[in-house]
């Protein structure tokens, strides 16, 4: 260590990322998170959508210990048996064909990006190169998913970006229209923009979407990576437009809270990632496909979605029921277990004063508190967060 550094802070030495809130969550079970205080707090947030079968979730754990015990890293050189049955599980329960595995949810658009190119510039040789993403959209940090993102705030200060990607109103098929060309390579969109403030897409402009790509050989690519895994009431949330995308890509809940991101194509799409073309070191791991295989088989096995959907409609209701008529609260809506109580002014203080109360929700965007409960939340749970937000929204006043 050099002479003159100084002994800092354990937590100066972090780059300063986040905005962090003075609590240390030092231990989880279900529903409840526990700081290093003792102070114990109902979690509506699930480390942003991350932990949908709860915290330290038995079968999830099982399923890592064990593996933990056997291998932990093995190259992509060679075959992964977990990973081969991983994605086959997936494959098996969606439309998706074929399974890249990664580490995030920015490293899984990052994989859809340039599948979607590879695509069209090696299999069908048509040298299209444009992605079309949405306003208010958000698809991670990377250089290429934050010029993804329709949201100027990610990219500030990271000139220069990379090029081929153009934005549009959500919802609005005429801009789009007005927008594809013969350079158009993909079409990609979240169906709840959810850190953008929890608006789904409109059924019908999601079905001209698809027709309008078919007609003109553009690829689709739906970014589930907040939506899935069983979180808007199905296990993807295209399911709900009836629609199979081309690629669709996935993170957070698929590996309970041990990292993992995919990207799951058509058949068609095999032969443009062909050996060489793309990986990633610790894509895909026995220890990380062992988490997906345990994750998805409950998930599936439990009919959670079907779980989200019905706690998701009690969810609803009882806000709509204990909210109606507050001055702060301006709408209640979402999907299944991805619910945005949008209100009329930045909601960062009922954040902080749900915290006191040991109740941790998160906001999207500055006037919309997010709650993401996990799968297995039950109604008494639901009873107890409506109740902290109704007396916390009927204090909060218009400044
Ligand atoms: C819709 C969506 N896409 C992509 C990402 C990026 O995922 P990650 O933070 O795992 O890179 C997020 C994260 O919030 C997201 O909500």
């Amino acid at each position: 260590m050099s002479e003159t550094k100084v002994a800092a802070a354990p937590e100066q030495s972090l780059l300063p990322t986040y905005a962090r809130y003075p609590i240390a969550l030092v231990k989880g079970e279900g529903s409840w998170l526990w700081d290093d205080k003792g102070n114990k707090y109902l979690d509506f947030m699930s480390g942003i959508a991350v932990t949908n079968l709860g915290h330290a979730p038995q079968k999830v754990k099982e399923a890592l210990i064990k593996q933990l015990d056997e291998l932990w890293h093995v190259s992509n050189l060679f075959r992964i048996p977990n990973q081969e049955e991983a994605a086959h599980l997936i494959t098996s329960n969606s439309s998706g064909d074929a399974v890249f595995f990664c580490n995030s949810g920015a490293e899984a658009n990052e994989a859809a990006i340039k599948l979607a190119r590879r695509y069209q510039q090696k299999v069908l040789n048509n040298g299209r190169y444009e992605i079309i993403t949405f306003e208010s959209s958000f698809h991670g940090r990377t250089l290429a998913t934050l010029t993804a993102t329709g949201q100027e705030k990610v990219k500030e200060g990271f000139a220069p970006l990379p090029e081929g990607f153009k934005y549009i109103p959500y919802n609005d098929i005429e801009a789009l229209k007005a927008v594809i060309s013969d350079k158009t390579a993909a079409v990609m969109l979240e169906l709840i923009q959810a850190e953008g403030g929890i608006f789904p897409a409109d059924q019908a402009f999601v079905e001209d979407l698809v027709k309008l790509c078919e007609e003109n050989g553009i690829l689709v690519i739906i970014d589930e990576i907040q939506t899935g895994m069983g979180r808007t009431g199905k296990l993807f949330a295209y399911e709900h437009y009836g629609i199979e995308p081309d690629i669709f890509t996935l993170a957070k809940g698929l590996g309970s809270g041990f990292p993992v991101g995919a990207a799951v194509a058509k058949d068609k799409l095999r032969e443009a990632f062909g050996p060489g073309s793309h990986g990633s070191t610790f894509g895909g791991t026995p220890i990380a496909t062992a988490a997906v295989k345990a994750t998805v088989e409950t998930i599936v096995g439990e009919n959670l979605p079907q779980r989200a959907a019905e706690m998701g409609a009690y969810l609803m209701d009882e806000l709509k029921k204990e909210l109606a008529g507050h001055s702060f609260v301006k709408e209640v809506r979402g999907q299944g277990l991805i619910v945005g109580i949008e209100c009329v002014e930045p909601v960062g203080p009922v954040l902080t004063a749900a915290q006191e109360q040991g109740l941790l929700v998160i906001s999207a965007g500055p006037n919309v508190v997010r709650l993401l409960p996990n799968l297995l939340v039950t109604k008494e749970e639901i009873d107890q967060a409506v109740a902290t937000l109704k007396q916390l929204l009927a204090n909060a006043v218009k400044a």
